[in-house]
């Protein structure tokens, strides 16, 4: 299949930059270009990265720069083929034949085919993006069944006939690392591994999503959730909770709360792990920003 470029008018991975800045996703450079290669060379992007890095956020901001409607293939333990591809309708097939009388109606049609994402993803390469999401929790067999699919985009329906992809859909796969993916999947992606952001950016990532939080509590924040991060934690706090405790401390505030206290009465938005508060119980004052505005 040939490659097809996928960037549209985004000339340079500095222009895809620009462009999910634009969308409120606030990419690095390392990640603007992989995407960027990807994109150009017409191959599957695989992002790794803690929970709460951005991955799915980084699939969703692409889609809405490409202009493309994203596809959501959210995996799990236990996912098969029929979960990811299409489904026969039965119950309209059995309704169907019972209203029927005489005549058979023809019960493989597009009517009974009940369209999953990937299925949905291959008839509309052109506009829309395949999002793999959390690879890592489906099994062996359906990642390898993952990669045949990704190798050739077609899938065969057995009543009807092989469904090809005219070109080759825009992919983003996302993993959490849980397990190790097979070589043979990642040979095939542009690998990138997301971060947590440098604190720079981060704090740009809570102004740009939190328009009631002040800077200075945004880089407060950023320093309090960085020192969370290096603790030996559970469920160490992702982007989101950092957007959301600035968010939260910054509303008690404006009741008039005090700093350090607004940020511990805030703290469920932060952190959401009962051994991990009670670890940090005795030390979180040394965690709560003094003076964030
Ligand atoms: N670079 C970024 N720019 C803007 N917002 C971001 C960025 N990274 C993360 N976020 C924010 O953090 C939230 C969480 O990100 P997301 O859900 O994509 O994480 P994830 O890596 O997919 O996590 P999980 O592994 O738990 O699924 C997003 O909804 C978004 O608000
Ligand atoms: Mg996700």
């Amino acid at each position: 299949m040939a490659v097809q470029p996928n960037i549209g008018g985004l000339k340079s991975p500095e222009a895809l930059q620009r462009a999910l800045t634009d969308a409120q996703y606030l990419a690095d450079d390392a990640l603007a270009t992989a995407a960027y290669l990807a994109l150009a060379l017409g191959k599957p992007m695989l992002l790794e990265g803690a929970p709460g890095v951005g991955k799915t956020e980084a699939a969703k901001a692409l889609g809405g720069v490409l202009g493309r409607q994203v596809i959501r293939l959210q995996c799990f333990e236990g996912i098969d083929a029929a979960a990811a591809l299409y489904e026969w309708n039965y119950p309209r097939q059995m309704l169907a034949i019972r209203q029927a009388g005489q005549g058979a109606p023809n019960l493989y049609s597009d009517d009974f085919l009940l369209e999953r994402p990937l299925l949905a993803a291959l008839r509309h390469p052109g506009d829309s993006l395949l999002l793999i999401d959390e690879i890592d929790r489906a099994d062996h067999e359906f990642e390898a069944f993952l990669l045949e699919f990704l190798s050739d985009f077609t899938i065969s329906i057995p009543e009807t006939g092989t469904i090809r992809a005219t070109r080759p859909p825009v992919v983003v796969l996302t993993s959490n690392r849980t397990r190790d993916l097979h070589e043979a999947l990642r040979r095939r992606c542009v690998y990138h591994w997301i971060d947590y952001p440098d604190p720079g950016l981060e704090a740009a990532i809570v102004m740009a999503r939190a328009s009631s939080v002040a800077e200075a509590t945004a880089v407060a924040v950023v320093g309090a959730v960085n020192a969370l991060r290096a603790e030996p934690l559970a469920k160490p706090p992702g982007v989101a909770e950092t957007i959301e405790w600035a968010e939260a401390a910054t509303l008690l505030a404006g009741q008039g709360a005090r700093w350090p206290d607004a940020f511990r009465r805030a703290i469920g938005v932060a952190l959401k792990d009962h051994d991990d508060l009670t670890y940090l119980a005795p030390r979180l004052g040394q965690f709560l920003p003094g003076e964030a505005a």
